[in-house]
């Protein structure tokens, strides 16, 4: 692993520093431990945040937003520059295949493109008002802004949140998730060289319990984003509203795809197929559930395990179908799942571990149970693994009511042939994204993203997301 490239340390107002701790940097294709990383605390969050409010004050506060945006497109190129090295370190560090990895660098990228192009198009509004007054409001930024990401997507979560929080003019202070932190340090390794001023990005890598809690329950934070569990979701939001200040949350989601009986499934199949492997299921948005018309249940099962069958799980830089789980502790909980289903419910397909897999890599095959109630835990429940199950259904009624019978809502697809049920469904599936005969749509970072429920709430992602990182302020000029 090319550690050296992700400078492992504390990174504050353009210093880098050791922590008060280390923790080990394993390698889930491996089990190995391959180095370690520096952790920080609240100490270290409290001068991040210092950092992050000098820097507004300061270079990165004196720039344009053209000049911001030149800075963000300068460092998209420079990840561009970097894309070997970055998918190789994600791959190793999250265990994902190479070329999920690479997709990731490229959508960072995109995600720095955008947000730069866009610094200097958000615009005010002049209000019409009564004589003699012109009314009109500022777009500004919130001040510090507080990002805690997950260990799944940590390039594509750093360039949805991270970067669209600097496009607005905000300074930042990223926590990275302890199980994959790499990709995040050399990130700002490379924003940095590429002219990013000091303390507009800081970044603590930690525990959550210790620096996550710290930064989110910070006085001197003025947004929060969040992406990660519910339970931990909630916590975030608690821990902010003691400072009355804003979060967006991204959490899990038990997304549905429904099939109806005149579906193409030859277009339908890769996606329903995807949903379920795409990062060896541990993507938020998966779409998750499979609910089928009963007339073609049995046929469905019968082509899901026929491909089920050919996925080999193995090593990330072995690039196959599906990387290993990120940690045992995952791994032993998607198990639990596993265990339960193959007691409960019918397996359908499954695919296998690739024979040469290191044994201490935490692998499991991807699989697909048919027949499956609504109900059951494994219908309800966020997995996180390469898990899917197919629910039946009668009719559109009862597709509607299973589809938005979980307390999640981010993400639903829908496949028929029938036009006016495409667009009645759009309307009535509960989810922050709606698909329609496709799922995920390539994910492009122009489209406006997050949850309703226990998805959470707030928008990031697309032109949306800069409304979020930016409070709206009116001017009320008396001029008679
Ligand atoms: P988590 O929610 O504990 O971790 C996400 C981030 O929050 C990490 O950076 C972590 O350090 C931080 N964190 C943890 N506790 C915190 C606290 N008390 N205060 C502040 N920050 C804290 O997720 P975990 O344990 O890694 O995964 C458990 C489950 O969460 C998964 O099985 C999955 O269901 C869900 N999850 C969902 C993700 C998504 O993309 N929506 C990403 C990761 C996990
Ligand atoms: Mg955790």
């Amino acid at each position: 692993m090319d550690l050296e490239f992700a400078r492992r340390g504390v990174l504050i107002d353009g210093r880098w520093r050791e922590g008060p701790q280390t923790l080990p940097i394993e390698d889930p294709s491996t089990g190995e431990t391959v180095g370690e990383l520096a952790c920080g605390g609240a100490a270290e969050v409290d001068e991040a945040v210092a950092a992050a409010r000098g820097a507004l004050s300061d270079a990165w506060g004196a720039l344009s937003a053209a000049e911001r945006g030149r800075v963000l497109a300068k460092i998209g190129q420079a990840v561009l520059a970097q894309a070997d090295r970055l998918a190789e370190l994600e791959a190793r560090d999250v265990g994902k295949p190479l070329r999920q990895a690479r997709a990731d660098v490229v959508a960072l990228a995109r995600y720095l493109e955008f947000y730069g192009g866009a610094a200097d198009k958000l615009h005010g509004e002049t209000i019409p008002y009564l004589p003699g007054y012109t009314v009109y409001t500022l777009r500004e930024p919130h001040g510090v802004t507080g990002h805690i990401i997950p260990w799944n997507y940590p390039m594509q979560i750093i360039g949805r949140s991270v970067t669209a929080a600097l496009a607005m003019g905000n300074a930042a202070v990223l926590k990275p998730a302890e199980q994959a932190s790499l990709t995040a340090l050399a990130f700002a390794r490379i924003a940095e060289e590429a002219g990013l001023p000091a303390g507009a990005l800081n970044v603590v890598p930690g525990l959550g319990a210790d620096a996550g809690a710290a930064l989110a329950g910070h006085p001197g934070i003025d947004h929060v984003s969040f992406t990660g569990s519910t339970v931990v979701g909630a916590m975030i939001q608690a821990a902010a509203a003691k400072n009355a200040v804003p979060v967006t949350l991204e959490l899990g989601g038990k997304s549905p795809q429904l099939v109806f009986d005149d579906a193409d499934l030859d277009r339908a199949l890769p996606f329903l197929v995807n949903a379920a492997i795409q990062n060896a299921g541990q993507t938020c948005s998966a779409g998750s559930r499979i609910l089928v018309q009963r007339r073609i249940h049995d046929e469905l099962c019968g082509r899901l395990a026929e491909r089920f069958s050919g996925l080999t799980s193995g090593p990330a830089m072995a690039d196959m179908d599906l990387g290993p789980i990120i940690t045992a502790r995952q791994k032993a909980m998607i198990e639990g799942y596993l265990e339960t289903a193959r007691r409960e419910l019918t397996l359908v397909g499954q695919g296998q571990v690739a024979a040469d897999a290191p044994a201490g890599g935490h692998y499991l095959p991807a699989a697909v149970f048919g027949g499956v109630k609504p109900d059951h835990r494994l219908a309800q429940e966020e997995i996180f693994g390469p898990v899917q199950v197919v629910i039946p259904f009668d009719d559109e009624d009862e597709a509607v009511a299973i589809a938005n019978g979980t307390p999640y809502g981010l993400v639903a697809g829908a496949w028929t042939r029938d036009g006016d049920r495409l667009f009645r469904l759009a309307r009535r599936l509960r989810a922050g994204q709606v698909f329609l005969n496709n799922y995920g749509a390539g994910g492009g970072v122009e489209l406006p993203f997050g949850g309703v429920g226990r998805s959470g709430h707030g928008r990031e992602k697309g032109f949306e997301a800069l409304y979020g990182f930016s409070v709206l302020k009116t001017v009320a000029a008396h001029h008679g």
